[in-house]
């Protein structure tokens, strides 16, 4: 099938990769000109693991353009993968997305398109979506785009860091239309993934025991909700694993084995419990307030999303009190961050942890210094103003440190040489804020471990 592909950050590029490797014909559309001009030579503008292999080798299926005239008339099937910032009240800030529907609408030709809404986008959008297109048709031709396109909603699920994986190898696919014909197109365009009958990449073999993907057919309003309550849902039981850490912390229990302890009942599962510093990333933070958001908009008050987030914003809050009350006055300490992106696997910076903690020692008069693997670049690229010393090694660091917090898992943090690290720095105090160090063996190498659950 023709593809189109508007906007190419973490969904627009990691879908139209997928689509292409499955065998559609996919031009992707972004309004960056630079951006396109390094797809075009095989540049991919941010990290992602197996990505650029995945690109390399849909390179014939797959193109880039600004232009959507070179896009949009051929495509069957035109995906809107822009982005949708937060705004303000919690709303999110739908301008791309707007500007998108307008140009699909501009340039429709085709027979009978699908154009499908895989950017997050509030409950309703897909009726808005479908009126701006159908103003934006209607203006340039002077005739009605009645049973010319539909409007769908397919949201994605990926997790950045393991985004590839997530497409090829789904728990489900949601796609929600109000329209027959559309749930048609969109099965026939995701069947090779559904039935799982495609070649696998050497580099990411299909896992065992993966069968059919369960396809879940829904109404636009209800793919929309879909969304937000899945993410929702992913930020609470985060949130309340960290509720119950700051209990085990006071009872003396250990929150790791009690997460694996009602982990393990099938009903809660083992995931997503990890303890420690909170979310971040560009999903929950924002679908969270948007989800708060909309609630009220229709007068209910989405408590328990709210108590989420409130535990959210407090976890960050603990790193920089338990780090005074070790070293009593900040004003004039040095103090070394291990991470910055908001998870492993990344170089995405957006709400991520290492930054509010970073702001709030810097406010206490701390000099900080940090380490990432992978997102020291982009850390120089959009935070310039935050006056963070960035240090090539974690061992740099952490020299000279008063005390040391691991922000990000990333596990080669897990096998630094610990022992000589204490050595080098001036203080003893390791707060551990993703619970990834093994607490007796920092704690025999002299170190004043500290974590924020039990
Ligand atoms: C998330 C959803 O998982 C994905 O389905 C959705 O489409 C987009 O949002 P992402 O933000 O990429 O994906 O990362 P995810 O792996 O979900 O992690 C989000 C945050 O939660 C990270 O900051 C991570 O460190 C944190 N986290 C995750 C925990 O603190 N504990 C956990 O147990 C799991």
């Amino acid at each position: 099938m023709n593809v189109s592909i508007i906007g190419t950050g973490y969904v627009g590029l990691t879908t139209g990769a997928c689509l292409a490797f499955l065998g559609h014909k996919v031009t992707c559309i972004d309004a960056d000109e630079r951006k396109v001009k390094a797809l075009q030579a095989g540049k991919i503008p941010f990290y992602e693991p197996h990505l650029p292999e995945l690109v390399a080798g849909a390179r014939h299926n797959l193109s880039f353009t600004i232009e959507y005239a070179e896009a949009i008339p051929q495509s069957q099937v035109i995906f809107i993968a822009v982005g949708t910032p937060p705004g303000a009240n919690g709303a999110p800030d739908l301008k791309y997305l707007e500007a998108a529907a307008r140009g699909i609408g501009e340039n429709l030709a085709g027979d009978f398109v699908v154009v499908v809404n895989k950017s997050t986008v509030p409950i309703g959008s897909g009726n808005w979506v479908e009126s701006i297109v159908r103003d934006a048709y209607e203006k340039r031709t002077n005739q009605k785009a009645k049973g010319m396109f539909a409007v769908a909603s397919n949201p994605e699920f990926l997790r950045e860091g393991s985004a590839i994986f997530d497409s090829l190898y789904p728990d489900r696919v949601v796609v929600g239309s109000d329209n027959q014909r559309t749930a048609e197109v969109l099965y026939s365009l995701y069947r090779p993934l559904l039935e799982q009958t495609f070649n696998p990449p050497s580099y990411l073999p299909r896992p065992d025991r993966m069968g059919a993907v369960p396809l879940i057919s829904a109404d636009l309003a209800s793919a929309e909700l879909i969304k937000y309550a899945a993410n929702a849902f992913l930020a609470l039981k985060i949130s309340y694993i960290n509720e119950i850490g700051q209990l085990a912390e006071k009872v003396g229990a250990d929150i790791t084995q009690v997460a694996k302890g009602i982990g393990l009942d099938a009903r809660i599962g083992t995931r997503f419990l990890q303890a420690g510093i909170g979310w971040g990333g560009s999903c929950f933070g924002k679908d969270t307030a948007a989800l708060v958001a909309t609630a009220s908009e229709y007068g209910l008050d989405a408590q328990i999303v709210k108590a989420a987030r409130d535990m959210n914003r407090r976890q960050r809050e603990r790193v920089v009190e338990k780090l005074l009350d070790e070293l009593k006055i900040l004003k004039g300490r040095t103090i070394g961050l291990l991470g910055l992106a908001f998870k492993p696997d990344t170089d995405d910076l957006r709400e991520a942890p290492a930054l509010d903690v970073a702001r709030k020692l810097i406010e206490r008069g701390a000099r900080v210094k940090a380490h990432d693997p992978v997102a020291m670049s982009r850390f120089l690229q959009e935070y310039p103003d935050l006056d963070v010393t960035l240090c090539a090694t974690a061992e740099e660091a952490l020299q000279d440190c008063d005390a040391a917090v691991l922000v990000t898992e990333w596990q080669q943090y897990r096998e630094l040489d610990w022992e000589s690290i204490k050595s080098s720095m001036r203080g003893h105090v390791l707060l551990d804020g993703r619970n990834l160090l093994d607490r007796a063996r920092l704690s025999k190498a002299g170190f004043r471990y500290l974590s924020l659950a039990g």
